[in-house]
């Protein structure tokens, strides 16, 4: 089975690029179009109807540059709007979730952390999932307030962001987690302060290479892999393109356009 035509992702902004790099690495003979809905960011304190009607406003913008699967590279929209893109349009949605289950079925001191927006806590499919999995283990729920403002400005590496980190993952390691699930697209680029924050023997998990294998499953049962020589990467942001084209290392032409 073959299909041509592009793989869409989309995210609130440029923190999805670290999904988009997991598979444009596992899937390097494949098309991509990455939507930055930077003007919108942050989708993490937006209402669930806000963002079902962002990542309605992505998919429709994605479905018209002819995706033939779309990759929700964001935690807040996959876990408020996956299920109703799902109902809406036939396309294959693969969404990203915190990982939860692989760091609850490893812990050793059963208590566990997981950093994400407030939209992502609080959403049922994330409820369901914790549900499912506390039994046994302790989940320490930490909201990354401004954490993405942070990165969306390009202060990546600023003071500010060392010391909410400290405040976030400080009770954390007092409570004496040996696993941290970064729920949020945005927070593998944080992984080098965080690293400096947390004692060594606290694993990190992040989701982004879940889903690069699941976007390679669909496209070999469902939907089909690009067989033409001809293959492009398209980047594309609703606000200047300076910081996205700097977590891109500057390597990527970025389109600036309205949508
Ligand atoms: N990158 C997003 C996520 O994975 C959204 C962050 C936000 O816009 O609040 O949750």
């Amino acid at each position: 089975m073959n299909n041509n035509n592009p793989i869409g992702l989309f995210d609130s902004g440029i923190g999805g690029t670290s999904i988009w790099s997991e598979i444009h690495q596992l899937l390097p003979d494949e098309s991509t179009i990455y939507l930055a809905d930077s003007k919108n960011a942050p989708y993490g304190q937006k209402s669930k109807e806000e963002i079902i009607a962002l990542s309605i406003k992505n998919t429709e913008y994605l479905l018209n540059q002819n995706c033939k699967l779309i990759v929700v590279a964001c935690n807040t929209a996959t876990t408020n709007a996956i299920k109703e893109l799902r109902t809406k349009y036939e396309i294959p949605f693969i969404g990203i979730e915190p990982a939860i289950k692989p760091a609850v079925n490893n812990t050793k001191t059963q208590v566990i952390g997981i950093l994400a927006t407030k939209g992502t806590l609080n959403s049922e499919l994330f409820n369901k999932t914790v549900e499912l999995y506390q039994e046994n283990t302790k989940i320490i729920e930490q909201v990354g307030f401004g954490l993405v403002q942070l990165i969306e400005n390009g202060s990546i590496h600023s003071p500010e962001m060392t010391q909410l980190l400290t405040s976030y993952l400080t009770p954390m390691i007092e409570a004496n987690v040996d696993y941290l699930v970064l729920g949020c697209s945005h927070y593998p680029y944080l992984i080098p302060q965080i690293k400096e924050i947390l004692p060594p023997h606290v694993k990190i998990i992040d989701s982004g290479q879940a889903v690069a294998r699941q976007t390679q499953h669909v496209l070999k049962e469902k939907v089909g892999f690009n067989i033409s020589s001809e293959k492009f990467t398209h980047f594309i942001t609703n606000t200047d393109p300076k910081v996205l084209s700097e977590i891109l290392n500057h390597k990527y032409h970025i389109q600036q356009k309205d949508f």
